[in-house]
């Protein structure tokens, strides 16, 4: 058990009144902010995520009967209730409750219990930033009902799996499992290295003098599952016609051997693939030799990837990355970062370049009449715990 902050404070007080007695627990599992390694995870690849300090938390009770009773206090005052079974009906697509309603179905399934409960979900990631606050929903609410119903430390990696399940058949989305699995895995002070394939994570260190800057596009994510969907099946195609497990066994050499017959595309999603692999595994070797220079050209080239060959981003978000590079030079780099299609842009920069960022990009916005948009120094933060209640 961990001590409280202020959004495990607002689940337990929002608990009380919506309940009128003390929550037994009060789960919380962070957002993640992705250094490099897009689109590689359900490709059985590379990614080199960190938890945030922002997140999910849910204050949780027991109940009598198998039913849940919950309350989502960023989506008002409804309290939605359904009945625990083999068949715990999906609502309509973007229902906040899909996420709960897919973890109670999933836990059994992944050998986890679950018991009727009340709880109240709150959170402090900002929605439509790209900073997983759905995977962190997914892993609160899988460790809190897991541990509510009597397993006393359930293992991070089916949680992180019951969180993907819950994505794949409530939400809607066929994502890989590196967001639950930061989320679940978060260390201070540290990224983590993850094998999409063996799930092994790897604590790869900053170099001291690091800071990583989350700024916003001004675009808020819109709805990209479709778009994500569509990028997963071409991926698979492109296994397909190379003949691999997944795009992760296949090397420079074998993606142009094999290119013939297959559509310019399909081709390119493969290449961003094998190059991204090859680039994440890089930028941890060269965050363990503590050199800003060389993680910083990762994530540039990371970035025409994303835009040139995967085409997940936008020129608001192409527009700020160029943009930071100008100003950060070599000594760092800035990306997009997430699934794509606006959201925030990640940098990695000297600490000492914090404020001349700042102020440069007020003149950015200023010069393409917008708002100065959030503009964070991010400190990757521990994964998924429980809170005492006080
Ligand atoms: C989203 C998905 C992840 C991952 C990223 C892209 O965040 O949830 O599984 O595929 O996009 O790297």
């Amino acid at each position: 058990m961990t001590m409280p902050n202020p959004i495990t404070e607002r689940a337990v007080q929002a608990f009380r009144q919506s309940f009128g007695r003390e929550p037994a627990l009060v789960s919380f599992a962070p957002g993640r902010v992705n250094l490099i390694g897009e689109h590689t995870d359900y490709n059985d690849g590379f990614a080199l995520p960190c938890a945030l300090e922002f997140g999910t938390a849910v204050a949780m009770g027991q109940r009598n009967d198998a039913r849940i009773a919950a309350r989502a206090l960023d989506f008002g005052e409804e309290i939605g209730l359904f009945e625990l079974g083999d068949t715990i009906p999906v609502l309509k697509t973007g229902h906040w409750q899909n996420h709960l309603r897919g973890i109670a179905a999933g836990l059994p399934r992944f050998g986890l219990p679950v018991r009727g409960a009340d709880l109240v979900i709150t959170g402090d990631i900002p929605q439509g930033t790209g900073l997983s606050s759905s995977a962190s929903l997914g892993v609160a609410l899988a460790l809190g009902l897991a541990s509510l119903a009597g397993e006393s430390a359930p293992d991070p990696r089916t949680l992180a799996r019951v969180a993907q399940w819950s994505e794949h058949h409530y939400v809607g989305c066929a994502c890989g499992l590196m967001d639950q699995i930061a989320s679940a895995f978060g260390e201070p002070a540290r990224a983590l290295l993850l094998d999409c394939r063996s799930l092994e994570v790897r604590s790869v260190g900053f170099p001291g003098e690091a800071a990583i800057m989350i700024v916003h596009s001004g675009v808020t994510r819109g709805l990209i599952d479709s778009a994500y969907n569509e990028r997963r099946a071409q991926c698979a195609d492109a296994a397909a016609h190379y003949d691999v497990a997944a795009l992760r066994d296949l090397d420079p050499a074998g993606l142009e051997a094999g290119r013939a017959d297959l559509d310019d595309a399909t081709y390119r999603r493969a290449r961003h693939v094998v190059t991204e692999n090859a680039r994440t595994q890089l930028a941890a070797l060269a965050m363990d030799r503590g050199d800003l220079a060389a993680l910083g050209a990762a994530m540039r080239a990371s970035h025409a990837s994303l835009r040139d060959d995967f085409e997940v981003s936008i020129p608001a978000v192409d527009a700020l990355v160029d943009f930071l590079n100008e100003v950060i030079g070599d000594c760092g780099g800035a990306r997009m970062t997430g699934g794509g299609f606006g959201g925030c842009v990640v940098a990695v920069v000297p600490q000492g370049m914090v404020g001349a960022i700042n102020l440069a990009l007020d003149t950015f916005w200023s010069s393409k009449g917008m708002a100065r948009q959030l503009s964070l120094v991010a400190r990757p933060a521990p994964g998924a715990r429980l809170f005492a209640v006080r």
